[in-house]
């Protein structure tokens, strides 16, 4: 990576960071509307590519390379969820041939969610992961690679243990039973 891209890159983390401050005290009050209103358009402005409006992204939640992210209609991202988009094993691997490397090298691979989709809190979504539409994913999953429409999956790494229907009428069964809360 050239000097002055990796100095845009800083600049830009930095700016990133300060704006999000006063989004991230709007979350923590428990202001969502507001602070997912000014968070999308930083998000935006950062690089990141929404194909329509999320519900909710937390605000904990770690984004590599925003804009080597693409984002569905109507996403829900939960806190502490990790989005890589990096990885700089590439470095320690070239070394360990006898590379003779100038600087560290990174391999970037992006990540892109299709509409509808859930991230369970403390999730790591790993480069290159494509997501389809209408997906659940498990609280503390690690999902990499290419993920199905309409599935419904948890664990590291993550497997699909539902589809989305199976996982539709098991919520709707604890509705009944009175578990649910409206928010
Ligand atoms: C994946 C999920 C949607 C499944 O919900 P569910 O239908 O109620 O599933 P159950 O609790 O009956 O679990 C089904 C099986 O998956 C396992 N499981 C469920 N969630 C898991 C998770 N996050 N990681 C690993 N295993 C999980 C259960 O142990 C169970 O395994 P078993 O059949 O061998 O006993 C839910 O567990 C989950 O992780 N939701 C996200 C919660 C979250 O992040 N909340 C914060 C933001 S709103």
């Amino acid at each position: 990576m050239k000097k002055h891209s990796r100095l845009k890159r800083l600049v830009g983390r930095i700016g990133f960071r300060l704006a999000k401050l006063p989004l991230y005290c709007l979350a923590m009050l428990n202001q969502h509307r507001l602070y997912m209103r000014f968070y999308v358009r930083l998000l935006r402005a950062q690089g990141m590519k929404l194909n329509g409006t999320p519900r909710y992204i937390g605000a904990t939640t770690y984004f590599d390379d925003l804009d080597h992210v693409e984002l569905g209609d109507r996403v829900v991202i939960s806190d502490d969820v990790i989005f890589l988009t990096h990885d700089y094993s590439a470095t320690t691997a070239l070394l360990a041939t006898g590379a003779v490397l100038k600087s560290d090298i990174a391999l970037v691979r992006g990540i892109s969610l299709g509409r509808n989709v859930f991230i369970g809190k403390r999730s790591i979504i790993m480069p290159n992961t494509q997501i389809g539409d209408n997906v659940v994913v498990g609280a503390g999953s690690v999902v990499r690679g290419k993920v199905p429409s309409d599935s419904v999956l948890i664990g590291n790494p993550a497997k699909i243990i539902f589809t989305i229907q199976e996982y539709a009428e098991r919520c709707q069964r604890s509705l009944d039973s009175g578990l649910g809360r409206l928010d």
